[in-house]
């Protein structure tokens, strides 16, 4: 494509309602975000516990800062491997139940770097509805890429009938829907076929379970059911990077054989302290999630009472559908208008006609803020309280 090519695709992108803009934020000392110069209450982050601004994962991290200075230096096989990450990995392992894990600078590096490690040129069976990191690593894998209906237990077993050492992989909690995968039911079918099992659990680590063990803790599954567990740090722990935990075969070949383990600068040090505190939080105050599920009760019981159209998700991600991309964005800006930031999720990231609000709930929010968001969002998209 030539540069006037580039000018008409984004004509062309704009007329399709699908022009992405950023907007500057920043966070007050209040918890509200300073958006294009409003102060609103955010209902779309995925800092779940409110961990992100909290004042003991800021000192961890300025300890961090002063103790190993700002930048890792290298790769974590040149030298780059500090202390901090090392603990923070067997911390990680220890909270997941895993022999091992390994710390990636995001989550989408490292489904990347698993799919292409383990599948190589093999199959990689995924639910339709995967995160995009999920999808295009088995793209940029080469690997053969089947995808089964959301969900669809029997569909991931028709896909895997005849291979052998395929990579089965689904979300833990679907980013965009918030509902869980039926994991008990893709283990038994991935181990009847001899594959691999990778749940991605970005948006359950912290936030479901008793423990915070995420959809496999709801599940009751561990490493024989699960080999290969991906978890992100940027949300639930409200910090930044991502980890890969399983045996200690499977951590030890992802060493020798992921490029992007391999080929980047390692997280810095001091964000891996901070971390380290946040996960020591995540173990000890229960009462985030308590007050998490209870927001998603009020939020749900509010929104049915309005007729809201909500899906079966049981998570703090609430999406509100709404269908066209300028409806979408409409009532995006009427809710920020109102004082609340929602954005509108367009395709390619949901399919096309599925455009909506994602809501997400945050440990942070009061049962007031709820009810004015349900109370903006009914006369967003023209709905009367029965
Ligand atoms: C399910 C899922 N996996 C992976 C990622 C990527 O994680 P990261 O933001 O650390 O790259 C995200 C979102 O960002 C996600 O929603």
């Amino acid at each position: 494509m030539n540069l006037s090519g580039l000018a008409s695709s984004l004509r062309e992108i704009g007329q399709a309602g699908l022009y992405r803009r950023r907007r500057v934020t920043e966070r007050r000392a209040d918890g509200l975000l300073v958006a294009d110069g409003r102060a609103v209450v955010d209902f779309c982050s995925n800092d779940y516990l409110d961990l992100a601004g909290d004042p003991r994962l800021v000192a961890a991290l300025q300890r961090g800062a002063g103790q190993y200075g700002v930048g890792s230096g290298a790769s974590h096989l040149i030298c780059g491997h500090s202390p901090a990450h090392h603990a923070l990995e067997e911390e990680l392992a220890d909270f997941v139940g895993r022999e091992r894990a390994l710390l990636f600078s995001t989550g989408y590096m490292a489904n990347l770097g698993v799919i292409a490690a383990l599948a190589l040129d093999g199959v990689v069976v995924e639910d339709r509805l995967n995160h995009a990191s999920l999808l295009d690593g088995a793209r940029l894998a080469g690997a053969r890429l089947k995808r089964y209906p959301h969900g669809d237990v029997a569909g991931l077993a028709s896909r895997l009938a005849g291979t052998e050492d395929a990579l089965a992989a689904t979300d833990g909690v679907f980013s965009m829907d918030g509902d869980v995968a039926p994991l008990a039911a893709l283990a038994d079918v991935a181990r009847a076929a001899g594959a691999w099992l990778m749940v991605d659990d970005a948006h359950g680590l912290g936030v479901l379970g008793k423990r915070g063990g995420g959809t496999l803790e709801l599940a009751g599954l561990g490493q024989s059911e699960v080999p290969i567990l991906v978890g992100t740090l940027g949300k639930a722990f409200g910090s930044f990077g991502a980890f890969v935990a399983g045996s200690a075969d499977l951590i030890d070949y992802l060493i020798q054989k992921s490029r992007t383990y391999a080929y980047t600068t390692a997280l810095p040090p001091a964000v891996a302290e901070a971390t380290r505190t946040s996960l020591a939080l995540v173990r000890e105050e229960a009462w985030r999630r308590e007050r998490l599920a209870e927001l998603v009760r009020r939020f749900r019981d509010g929104a049915a009472a309005l007729e809201l159209p909500l899906m079966t998700s049981g998570t703090p991600i609430q999406p509100v559908v709404v269908g066209g991309n300028e409806a979408a964005l409409a009532a995006s800006r009427n809710l920020f208008e109102q004082g609340f930031l929602v954005t509108a999720i367009r395709p390619p990231t949901v399919p096309a006609g599925g455009a909506r609000l994602r809501v997400t709930l945050n440990a942070s929010h009061t049962d007031d803020q709820v009810a004015r968001l349900l109370e903006a969002l009914a006369a967003s998209l023209g709905r009367r309280e029965r």
